[in-house]
């Protein structure tokens, strides 16, 4: 059985990554600082699966601690999700996303080198091609200026991977540019767990749903789209995850060393078509309102899947409808408990 060290396996994506990662026969080993989870989440995934992961509270930013799992243990791939990721934070605070996002980065290749682990996936963004000049976007387009140093990271860690990866022919590394990722397990054991106000459309909806929150604003309603909000390519967390499995097999034979891939549905749709999927799925009347456009946001972007459908054989099979559905049991489940 292979062992995946899934840094930030505790968080959003990368929970439901170690279900499927488990799944598929992978032994996953989770690292995370719960600096955006909880360690409860460790106690979900054992339900799920009936297994109780390997964890490690670990902060990849600390070299030596972070050399202590690799000599501990024996790691045949890396999943790297642990990462800031608000990007109004961001801008906020520069150095913390720098040193914590490019640091644990950095970390994990000179231990990967150190130890001989040759297969690589990196969590990227959409992000990277800012507003594409014409859509879909496809892998060679070029990535535009980033609007805020979250994005930045993205960028350099990218640039990073691909460098290293010039310098060591052995080294396989995928970079995954996820469009945006939403919904949560059918179990509704795991999800999205954003602390304080959420910054994300969708745990937006789902609260104010539950009556966590007033009112849902609708940022923007003047965009150059068929309805006027903006149009964003949503695609399933559990799709999402099991993009990553197709990336590790493929990691392993692929020709060249470095590659990237974009991973969405191919589809977009706007903020209005989003709120109506969840009243049709849910039967609730969702408390909205169309205020003015949130600075930095980009009209619309959805990712062309050619590459990643053909090449990892990967393809989104869960939609729009569905992901409303289970983000909506997951929100559920939350109110239960509280
Ligand atoms: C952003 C980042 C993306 C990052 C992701 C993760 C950009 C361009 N994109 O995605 O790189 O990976 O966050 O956090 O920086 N909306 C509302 N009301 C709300 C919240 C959102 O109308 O309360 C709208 C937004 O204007 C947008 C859409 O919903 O049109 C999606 O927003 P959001 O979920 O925040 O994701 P992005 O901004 O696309």
């Amino acid at each position: 059985m292979k062992n995946i060290l899934v840094t930030g396996g505790l968080g959003f994506i990368g929970s439901h990554t170690v279900v499927e990662l488990h799944h598929r026969g992978y032994n996953p080993i989770i690292v995370d600082n719960l600096s955006n989870s909880q360690e409860e989440v460790l106690n979900r995934l054992k339900k799920i699966t009936g297994t109780q992961f390997t964890f490690l509270n670990i902060d990849l930013v600390d070299f030596d601690k972070t050399r202590q799992i690799f000599s501990d243990q024996i790691i045949d791939g890396v999943i790297h999700f642990a990462a800031y990721k608000a990007v109004g934070e961001s801008v906020e605070k520069p150095l913390d996303y720098y040193e914590n996002n490019l640091g644990s980065l950095i970390n994990l290749l000179k231990l990967s080198q150190e130890f001989r682990v040759s297969n690589f996936i990196f969590s990227s963004s959409c992000t990277v091609y800012g507003q594409p000049d014409r859509l879909p976007v496809d892998e060679s387009f070029p990535k535009l200026p980033a609007e805020s140093p979250y994005g930045k990271t993205k960028q350099v860690c990218e640039e990073i991977i691909e460098d290293y990866c010039k310098s060591n022919p052995d080294f396989k590394a995928i970079s995954l540019r996820y469009f945006n990722p939403t919904g949560a397990h059918e179990s509704a054991l795991i999800g999205e767990l954003p602390l304080g106000i959420p910054n994300n459309l969708v745990p937006f909806i789902t609260q104010t749903a539950a009556g966590i929150r007033e009112k849902l604003n609708v940022f923007g309603g003047d965009y150059n789209t068929p309805d006027g909000t903006c149009i964003r390519d949503y695609i399933h967390v559990v799709d999402l995850a099991n993009a990553h499995i197709a990336a590790l097999e493929h990691a392993e034979k692929m020709d060249t060393n470095y590659d990237m891939f974009n991973v969405g549905t191919g589809k977009g749709n706007s903020v209005l078509e989003v709120i109506q999927s969840f009243e049709k799925v849910t039967g609730i009347s969702l408390n909205y309102e169309i205020v003015d456009r949130r600075p930095g946001d980009i009209e619309k972007i959805y990712a062309d899947t050619k590459k990643v459908n053909s090449i990892l054989g990967w393809k989104a099979e869960r939609d729009l409808d569905n992901m409303m559905k289970t983000a909506w049991e997951w929100q559920k489940s939350l109110s239960i408990k509280e």
